[in-house]
């Protein structure tokens, strides 16, 4: 069964949000916290691991109850059911949604159209395992007899962002095989890869659930050729394997059915790290590690389908984005990790966030009159700080923004960890605080500066505050903790679109730029350009006489 099909903007919910939202909508949180001794307490959930505080935020247990009323009138528990048990929830593409199936434990039982798939997710799950187990031992070899000292991952979108950002998260679990991920169809990116590469020594792993992406198709046929240039024509058997859902269409471009890991039509692209998409991952952090992962997003997944509102993160993480995207019109939210290790989660989640709910239809084929995804961007604190955090404090816009942090360091370098901790509370505090115009005469007052150049700085040293975060402190960074992390934005990204009422599981906006790159390259070579705009045209035109 689909999901039902309820504008949110009709229900009575939202419109006692619209009420209490001018309401609110200047109340300073500061205040909050000095009439109620208890908000940080009211405000903030533990899931084992996880300390998620969302006190610092415009929101008062109103609002919060409201959302839960708003939640229950979009039948989310409804959803969430048919989510997890295989309806075909996203029905433009006529496809179930169950990434979650392939963190399912070992005897799970989930039937889809009368076929229990777990056992086929499991065979799949086997074969990662004793292909990972056989490359990282050397028990595999090139076809020279060599043991293999590199893998490239080639695939783009979610078959990039997902691997790519695991295996670099997890990088401190890594073992001694070097990873490589080529996704762009910019040449100068496979070639600067290439260089790196002994043939003899390294395993492609070509990475597409369609297997007709025109940037890994050519990634792959590019790396193919420069293998052939010094090695033999079988050897390719065992230097390149795939993991896709077209079994045809690998074995046309020529690898071999035993070195295909297959996935399903079930898995979206942006959610497939679960599935083989992974192979890279178990490749670099081993197959248990894997494992690991694949336990803390099923973590995850419990916490989502058993806990109440109240004490739901993703629930709760999800109504925040609405609060402010929708009732404050903020446009964007920042995701903050205070760890290195993070450094590719904003880009991952850009895909995950923005390709799934960036949709202005819903889900009973109407244009919508209210807005949908806001748009997510982040870079790991400190290094934000010195680069986009003024506008974060003193900036006209307002950020919403999640503050994520590991209390513990991997390395054990405590000086360097409670430097960074420091720095983590101290940005919600004062992005929160700020600082007032009596403030700043104070400080001021003790400096030793005319009067004139007092009167002059005032302004300019004053922090509005009242700008909301949420902060989420895991314990440590582990293959389980990054899994569960992972699962929780993408429980958020499903909530979010049950209650814009759009179909979040689909990505028909990315092919429009697709087929027209089709007809300009055919423009490329032939000498009529094809009908364009005089813009275009002349670009072509130019590009045509530089190349
Ligand atoms: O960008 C569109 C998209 O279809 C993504 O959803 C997907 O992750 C990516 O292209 C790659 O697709 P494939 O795995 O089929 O090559």
């Amino acid at each position: 069964m689909a999901l039902k099909a309820i504008n949110p903007t009709k229900t009575n919910a939202w419109k006692k949000l619209s009420q209490h939202f001018l309401e609110v909508k200047d109340c300073q949180i500061k205040q909050w916290f000095i009439e109620d001794a208890e908000r940080a307490e009211r405000f903030t959930v533990g899931a084992d691991d996880f300390y998620f505080d969302y006190s610092k935020n415009r929101i008062t247990t109103e609002t919060m109850s409201l959302f839960k009323e708003l939640i229950e009138e979009v039948d989310l528990n409804d959803a969430i059911s048919k989510y997890f048990s295989g309806d075909i929830i996203n029905k433009t593409e006529h496809r179930s949604v169950l990434h979650t199936a392939l963190r399912a434990p070992q005897g799970t039982d989930l039937m889809l159209e009368g076929v229990n798939i777990i056992p086929e997710v499991t065979t799949v799950k086997d074969k990662i395992k004793s292909f990972s187990n056989g490359i990282i031992s050397g028990a595999l070899r090139g076809a020279t007899g060599k043991a293999f000292t590199d893998i490239v991952n080639i695939g783009i979108g979610g078959s990039d962002l997902g691997p790519a950002m695991i295996v670099d998260t997890l990088q401190y679990y890594k073992n001694h095989l070097t990873m490589h991920f080529v996704s762009n169809v910019d040449g100068d990116h496979v070639n600067e890869t290439l260089k790196q590469l002994n043939p003899e020594t390294t395993l492609f792993v070509v990475v597409s659930k369609t297997f007709t992406t025109q940037e890994t198709l050519s990634n792959a046929n590019t790396i193919r050729s420069w293998f052939l240039e010094s090695q033999l024509e079988k050897s390719v058997e065992k230097h390149f394997v795939a993991v896709s859902s077209n079994i045809e269409k690998v074995r046309d471009f020529g690898i071999n059915e035993a070195n295909i890991f297959p996935m399903w039509d079930w898995v979206g692209g942006r959610f497939s790290l679960w599935s083989a998409v992974g192979l890279s991952i178990s490749l670099s952090i081993g197959y248990s590690n894997f494992l690991s992962l694949l336990d803390g997003a099923h973590d995850m997944d419990t916490h989502f389908k058993n806990e109440t509102f109240e004490t739901n993160i993703p629930i709760i993480m999800a109504c925040l984005g609405i609060w402010y995207n929708n009732f404050f019109q903020f446009e964007s939210e920042a995701v903050l990790p205070y760890s290195q290790y993070l450094n590719q989660f904003a880009t991952y989640l850009q895909q995950a966030i923005m390709e799934s709910n960036g949709k202005n239809v819903d889900r009973s084929g109407d244009r919508i009159d209210y807005q949908t995804s806001s748009i997510v961007w982040g870079e790991p604190g400190t290094n934000s700080q010195h680069a986009f955090f003024q506008l974060l404090h003193q900036g006209t816009k307002i950020i919403p923004s999640d503050f994520i942090a590991f209390a513990k360091p991997l390395h054990g370098n405590k000086d360097h960890q409670d430097k960074l901790m420091s720095n983590f509370f101290a940005q919600t505090e004062a992005l929160m605080n700020g600082k007032s115009k009596r403030q700043v005469s104070q400080e001021l007052e003790q400096q030793n500066i005319s009067e004139t150049l007092k009167n002059q700085l005032r302004n300019y040293k004053v922090f509005e505050g009242n700008r909301p975060t949420s902060t989420l402190l895991i314990n440590k960074l582990t293959p389980h903790s990054l899994g569960k992390l992972v699962a929780l934005y993408e429980h958020k990204i499903f909530v979010q679109g049950v209650i814009w009422n759009i179909f979040s599981y689909d990505q028909f906006g990315v092919e429009l730029g697709k087929e027209l790159a089709g007809k300009i390259l055919d423009d490329f070579s032939s000498s009529t350009a094809g009908s364009h705009d005089s813009s275009t045209t002349k670009l072509i035109d130019y590009y045509k006489k530089l190349r």
